[in-house]
């Protein structure tokens, strides 16, 4: 087998996704259970800890401390079916949600985890707008069906009308919570049994009854439940949308999975089904157009860095998803935006708990490479001789801002960088004065939390301390044509700030959404924007 042809073998078995999910709706579980049938673990209850999400800041730095790398970091990979999984897991406290956007910008396809008691929940909107800004493709899995379920037809609608895709279910609960009896499987027509899988039937999928003549399922399931069965399957086989997988990947139809991740039902299934119809690596966009994973030998973007919070060597880690070709950890590759070739010191891999160091990596895979500090988010890497730039990662609106003064005034070096380099990791945004330059910094932020992230990290890491004031502002929007318009000459409302970005663009603050439309009307031919590209 040629070279190509093997790199082209390894790239088409990689699967890379994330999950997203409301906080609480089982998006651990499922990914701790993903890592079991993996052979990844040995044990579930072993990927994190669980109530990290709920832990006071304080607790989570010491988690971050323990950990040595960030419990918001890892990428988890297996093998399954003969597929090699990028799992890329994200944070699941929601002020962190930045973090989870910029994943989402190096996954392939998305799981959206939903508890079956709630549908769509506030948090799940707001990523699944992610997706659907990249077009992934999405897949559901309704979670908690052995607790009391809203009607699954109700969750459907839920999933259409809320998020405005459309549905369709590659199997369908039979009962909810202690009735819940098992999941009838469309494609071959038969019962996955709860209560088998309950007893420790491992190969419960072997074990399905036909819904047929034979009388089996009506028995197994009692007669009500199989009336109720024939009714909602002639409504999914009359009104429901068939399966389309050229929808599934425009991510114009979700393929729908019920289950229970706590008691390993449904999740073994949801696996080799997601395997199957989720997408192989796809080309990306880069200034030369589309790059073809097969075809350019190596390139790769930086979505993610993140500073080692072990005091003692403050290293910075870049993550890198592999965009092309191979990665060898042996030869040398290009920084375009440094316009410097150099070799990647300490390529790795993270999994839940460890890293390892790797020799090679394929187009899906994410690697870890230390940074020292020359590298930023939307940094394109290729082989030496080639130099084009992927589209950079969008930034995301902060909806939280305060003005940053250091205390002891003779520090103002260290607080410089200090806030400098968070910034750089994404971690935070800052902004300038319109005016008057770095005297004064505003901070923005997607969730409060990290305000006392960064108090504590310039604290700890860079011994500043900080007096922070938070501003009433909510909404920030970037001038897209200030050549035609100039920030200086924009006609504002009263509550409406001008500030710029470290990369001296100009953009406005506002209260609220009424002076965005009032500052829009007063000026016309301004054009503003919600994200920015790096
Ligand atoms: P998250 O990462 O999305 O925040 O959710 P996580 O998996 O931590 O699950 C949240 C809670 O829901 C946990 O309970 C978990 O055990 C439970 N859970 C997850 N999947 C299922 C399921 O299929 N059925 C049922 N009945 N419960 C499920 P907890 O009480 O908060 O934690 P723990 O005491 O179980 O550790």
């Amino acid at each position: 087998m040629s070279d190509k042809t093997a790199i082209a073998k390894e790239i088409s078995r990689r699967r890379t996704f994330a999950i997203i999910s409301h906080p609480d709706a089982g998006k651990t579980t499922l990914t701790e259970k993903f890592l079991l049938y993996g052979g990844a673990i040995n044990l579930a209850g072993s990927v994190k800890g669980k109530k990290t999400a709920r832990h006071a800041v304080s607790d989570w730095m010491e988690i971050e401390k323990e950990r040595g790398i960030s419990v918001t970091s890892s990428v988890l990979q297996f093998e399954y079916d003969g597929c090699c999984v990028n799992l890329l897991d994200t944070p699941g406290h929601q002020d962190f949600s930045e973090d989870t956007y910029r994943t989402l910008m190096a996954a392939d396809s998305a799981v959206m985890v939903i508890d079956a008691s709630k549908g769509v929940e506030a948090q799940t909107i707001k990523l699944f707008k992610v997706c659907v800004m990249r077009h992934i493709p999405i897949f559901t899995f309704i979670n908690k069906m052995d607790r009391e379920a809203l009607d699954p037809f109700e969750l459907m609608d839920n999933i259409e009308s809320i998020l405005g895709i459309s549905t369709c279910p590659v199997n369908w609960p039979i009962g909810c919570g202690r009735e819940f009896k098992g999941v009838y499987d469309r494609a071959s027509e038969s019962i996955m049994s709860f209560e088998a899988a309950m007893n420790g039937q491992k190969e419960v999928a072997e074990h399905r009854i036909p819904v047929d003549d034979s009388g089996a399922a009506e028995s197994l399931i009692g007669s009500a439940f199989y009336e109720q069965l024939l009714e909602d399957r002639e409504l999914l086989d009359g009104a429901g949308q068939e399966m389309d997988l050229s929808m599934v990947a425009k991510g114009e139809l979700s393929p729908v999975f019920f289950g229970s991740a706590l008691t390993n039902f449904g999740v073994a299934t949801f696996l080799e089904h997601f395997l199957q119809m989720a997408p192989k690596p796809a080309p990306r966009h880069s200034d030369e157009g589309d790059i073809e994973p097969e075809e350019e030998p190596f390139s790769a973007f930086v979505f993610k860095i993140q500073a080692n919070m072990n005091k003692a060597h403050r290293d910075r880690i870049a993550f890198m998803r592999v965009c092309s070709g191979r990665f060898d950890a042996g030869k040398e590759v290009y920084h375009v935006q440094g316009g410097k070739k150099l070799r990647l010191s300490q390529p790795q891999q993270l999994m839940a708990q460890d890293r390892k160091v790797i020799d090679e990596a394929y187009a899906g895979d994410i690697i870890g490479v230390f940074d020292p500090g020359l590298f930023s988010i939307g940094d394109t890497f290729t082989t030496p001789g080639r130099s084009f730039r992927y589209d950079g990662i969008p930034t995301f609106a902060p909806e939280h801002f305060a003005r940053v003064r250091q205390v002891d005034t003779m520090k103002r070096k260290q607080f410089l960088k200090g806030i400098t380099q968070i910034a750089q990791e994404g971690a935070i945004q800052i902004f300038q004065e319109f005016n008057t330059g770095m005297e004064e910094i505003i901070v923005g932020v997607v969730g409060v939390l990290q305000f006392d992230v960064l108090l504590y990290r310039l604290e700890n890491e860079y011994n500043v301390e900080v007096k922070l004031t938070q501003l009433p502002y909510e909404y920030i929007r970037w001038i897209e044509n200030p050549e035609e318009v100039p920030a200086a000459s924009i006609q504002g409302t009263s509550d409406m700030k001008r500030v710029k970005d470290l990369k001296d663009r100009p953009l406005l603050l506002f209260e609220n959404e009424w002076s965005i439309g009032m500052t829009l009307d007063r000026n016309k031919g301004l054009r503003l924007a919600e994200f920015s590209q790096n």
